[in-house]
């Protein structure tokens, strides 16, 4: 293998451009060319192909974003769109591919390596939805910004002696609002993996209001509804003027954290060790601080599960 190419895909997530760094300073390290799609899938199809360099990922490991653009691609789920995109891999001579995203990324890398293109998953996003690794690019930088945010909200809940209710990310998983709602000692986490006793979130709040505790933090993960409904019940069913806070966007930017960085840094020279060692249709990823890669056709079969024991242990650390 001579040329390889390396894209992002959905969801931007900070650590994106630490992982195209190592990709790129890897390759090159290993004597081997490397080609930056930009737009992902769609930059794909429409040829917007350029070589990098060892200066192109000069500079970029501490910054947010995706230095190569991001776009969900509705052409590339189609088999027309895909043969388009392996059209252009010819064309630019580019023998193996390097897909960081989410699942709906590992579908397309599926897809080109089921035609015969070489390609390795490495998961970047911010929810920490993916099987197989236990932790995902980007997650723990938009932990980070969650918490930083809560903090604040904090400060004037207790001033004002409110109740908030915070939504935060994660699609259908509620890892972001788990690990926030257990770092930030919220009083209820509701997240999609566990139906919530709408009963029990009351109670927590009047055994807190009872022994005098008037504020209180409620973390809603986005998959379970939206939090503008949820405050509507809590306010009718408590007695109380609570609260919203949408926090959106805000988690997708920012610089990565070290944490991420280092996750990147690995997680992206190792896809590269898979694609010169002939493997193909794999994803990698990180389990017990371990490198290791699973069957991406595994991966899209098999759902991320969420830690039942950090569930149990945030209801028993907010009594
Ligand atoms: O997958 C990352 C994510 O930020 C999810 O948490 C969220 O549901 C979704 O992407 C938002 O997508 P968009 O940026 O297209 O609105």
């Amino acid at each position: 293998m001579k040329k390889i190419g390396v894209l992002t895909s959905g969801g931007d997530a900070p650590g994106m451009n630490a992982a195209i760094r190592s990709v790129v300073r890897k390759a090159i390290y290993h004597g081997i060319e490397v080609y930056g799609i930009k737009y992902g899938y769609q930059g794909l199809i429409d040829g917007d192909i350029e070589k990098m360099e060892l200066g192109s990922v000069g500079d970029i490991i501490q910054r947010g974003g995706t230095k190569l653009y991001s776009a969900r691609c509705e052409e590339f789920k189609t088999e027309e769109g895909q043969l388009k995109g392996i059209e252009q891999m010819k064309k630019h001579g580019i023998e193996g591919l390097i897909a960081i995203g989410g699942d709906g990324t590992f579908m397309g890398a599926k897809k080109i390596t089921e035609k015969g293109y070489p390609c390795i998953g490495v998961p970047g996003t911010i929810d920490n939805d993916i099987p197989g690794t236990d932790f995902t690019i980007g997650f723990d930088t938009a932990l980070n910004t969650i918490i930083d945010a809560i903090d604040k909200i904090r400060d004037t809940a207790t001033s004002h002696e409110r109740t908030f209710i915070i939504e935060v990310m994660g699609r259908d998983a509620g890892d972001l609002a788990l690990w926030a709602g257990l770092a930030d000692g919220a009083e209820s986490i509701i997240i999609p993996e566990f139906d919530d006793d709408f009963e029990d979130i009351i109670d927590r709040l009047k055994r807190g209001h009872d022994r005098g505790k008037k504020h209180s933090i409620i973390i809603v993960a986005e998959g379970v509804g939206s939090a503008v409904d949820l405050g509507q019940k809590i306010d009718e069913a408590a007695g109380l003027e609570s609260r919203v806070t949408v926090l959106g966007h805000t988690q997708r930017g920012g610089s990565p954290s070290a944490a991420d960085r280092v996750l990147a840094s690995r997680l992206g020279a190792y896809a590269v060790d898979l694609l010169l060692n002939g493997q193909a249709g794999r994803m990698v990823g990180i389990q017990q601080n371990k490198l290791v890669d699973h069957d991406i056709v595994e991966i899209l079969n098999s759902k991320h599960e969420i830690d039942f024991d950090m569930y149990r242990l945030s209801k028993e650390l907010s009594i």
